[in-house]
């Protein structure tokens, strides 16, 4: 493997996933922050997990507003598919891009506690950076907002692990306080 795997990944999301490159670098902050030390593997997929939406095209998935199982499963696949074509790119070992595929196939979901951390550093970026993006889907009316409060629900509330929901748990408070009084939005 290159050693310098993080960096030219960091860069290919940055170059590639133009409109919300963001919340992935984030997302790999907020893994190093609850789980510093993590395998390499682990970070990859933080780090990549959502860079399907970077390459559009006939079979992308189409979120409807509502938390929809089929649409997460799709997503997900479609993710670690992207994502291995790219570590195979880069000469990555194919046990190596297998683990990277398998955290990101369940990273909305968790399931062992390596994936746990993949989905909590998920969750806890998207509360952190993805929320006015959020918001301004409901004051367009792209989706209802309904929608929206059930999806930073969402967020919190499939955390797996305790200590981390508790530490989401006043971003959500915040975000729908966010979303149910406009007025108040800073
Ligand atoms: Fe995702
Ligand atoms: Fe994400």
């Amino acid at each position: 493997m290159k050693t310098n795997l993080l960096e030219t990944t960091t860069k290919w999301v940055l170059d590639t996933y133009i409109h919300n490159s963001l919340h992935m670098v984030n997302s790999l902050e907020w893994l190093d922050r609850i789980a510093p030390g993590s395998r390499e593997a682990v970070r990859i997929a933080t780090l990549t997990h959502d860079m399907e939406r970077a390459f559009p095209g006939p079979d992308m998935p189409i979120w409807n507003g509502d938390e929809d199982y089929d649409y997460y499963v799709a997503h997900s696949n479609r993710s670690a598919r992207i994502v291995g074509d790219w570590l195979a790119t880069q000469d990555c070992d194919p046990a190596f891009i297998q683990d990277v595929q398998e955290l990101i196939k369940v990273h909305e979901f968790g399931g062992w506690p390596e994936a746990d951390l993949v989905q909590a550093a998920d969750s806890l970026s998207f509360l952190d950076v993805n929320i006015d993006l959020f918001l301004g889907y409901a004051k367009s009316g792209k989706f209802r907002t309904e929608q929206i409060k059930a999806k930073f629900v969402y967020s919190h509330d499939r955390i797996r692990i305790p200590w981390v929901q508790e530490l989401a748990k006043p971003m959500m408070h915040s975000a729908v306080e966010r979303l149910e009084t406009p007025l108040s939005a800073v």
